[in-house]
């Protein structure tokens, strides 16, 4: 009977059960395919007797029916265990992976932060070639021609004849700004500068300096003072004293070194400032007359005042690095304990 094979056929399919993809497909096939059983008991329909056939087209097509069902739920029952066996391999109590963070070197952090504080009273940044001639980085500032930053010894010469040597320190910058702009001039010059210096823990054949210069009418010592100590206050500290010290440099008359009282003891007297209570970090002055005439600003109308110090040096008392050498070594291990910002 050809009807009952059907019955036990649509049993079969109804009992099926399957644990892979590949499984679930081959029953499919078997069935449903093109070659399958199905298809096969349909090619029979002319050999069943005419009273049966209604009833054999009924059963074949509730095979047909739930040889479908069984298959969609088979594969959804699949699926179901797959993602169940996925959730069960994450485990949510797992540290994260740590993504390495960069750091900013902490030359930059300290530039950024002393290009901020003057920003933020007006000054500008100016930026210009780390290889310049005698002019901008000498004459223009009033170095006598027997001067001994332009030996050999303590410059780093590119050609003679003309002058070309690495820059010595960013006052070239502000020569450039005094011939470029008219006053009133407020600027700042962050920049690196060479200097023919044996590498030491101390010293280094190059450095980073921010020099800043301001011109106008009226411009006074005590404006250069206040500039300071203003400056002084906001990057070590609302305790901050500072002291100008006497001293020479031929592109200022008068000029002084500035010392802030010591960033280690507060000025009780430390071996950090050896006992004096003030560490040197800048030199400043008021620009000399022959320098503003040199670049074209009539010194009877106008005056400004300018300093200039050391990253490193402002560095080393920030972070109590004392190896200038580990500024440039790119030792990761140094740089990785710089990675919060300043
Ligand atoms: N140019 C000086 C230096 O490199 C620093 C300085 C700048 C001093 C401006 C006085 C005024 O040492």
């Amino acid at each position: 009977m050809k009807i009952d094979k059907v019955k036990s056929l649509i049993e079969e399919v109804k009992a099926f059960a399957a644990g892979t993809e590949k499984e679930i497909e081959d029953f499919r096939i078997r069935i449903l395919g093109n070659k399958g059983e199905l298809k096969q008991l349909f090619a029979q329909f002319k050999e069943v007797a005419p009273e049966e056939k209604k009833e054999y087209g009924q059963v074949l097509n509730e095979l047909k029916h739930v040889a479908e069902a069984r298959v969609d739920e088979l594969k959804q029952a699949l699926k179901q265990q797959q993602s169940s066996a996925e959730a069960d391999s994450l485990d949510l109590s797992r540290p994260v992976n740590q993504q390495k963070v960069g750091s900013r070197h902490p030359i930059s952090l300290i530039r950024n932060r002393i290009v901020e504080i003057f920003q933020n009273i007006g000054y500008e940044v100016s930026v210009g070639p780390e290889i310049e001639d005698d002019w901008h980085n000498f004459t223009a500032l009033n170095f006598p021609p027997e001067h001994p930053a332009r030996d050999m010894q303590d410059t780093f010469f590119i050609d003679k004849d003309p002058d070309i040597a690495l820059r010595t320190h960013t006052s070239s910058v502000q020569v450039r700004m005094m011939e470029s702009q008219s006053p009133p001039i407020r600027t700042i010059s962050p920049g690196r500068v060479y200097r023919n210096e044996a590498i030491s823990a101390r010293a280094h054949c190059f450095f980073h300096q921010v020099e800043g210069l301001y011109i106008d009418k009226n411009v006074s010592f005590a404006d250069l003072r206040q500039t300071l100590f203003y400056f002084a206050r906001t990057l070590f500290g609302e305790d901050t004293e500072i002291r100008l010290r006497p001293s020479y440099f031929p592109f200022t008359e008068p000029s002084a070194e500035m010392d802030v009282s010591c960033t280690i003891c507060s000025g009780k007297g430390c071996n950090v400032c050896k006992y004096t209570g003030f560490l040197e970090i800048m030199g400043c002055g008021m620009v000399d007359p022959n320098v503003l005439e040199n670049c074209g600003i009539d010194s009877k109308v106008y005056s400004g005042f300018a300093f200039g110090m050391g990253i490193e040096r402002i560095a080393q008392l920030k972070y109590n690095v004392n190896d200038l050498r580990l500024y440039s070594e790119n030792d990761a291990q140094f740089l990785e304990q710089f990675r919060s910002s300043l």
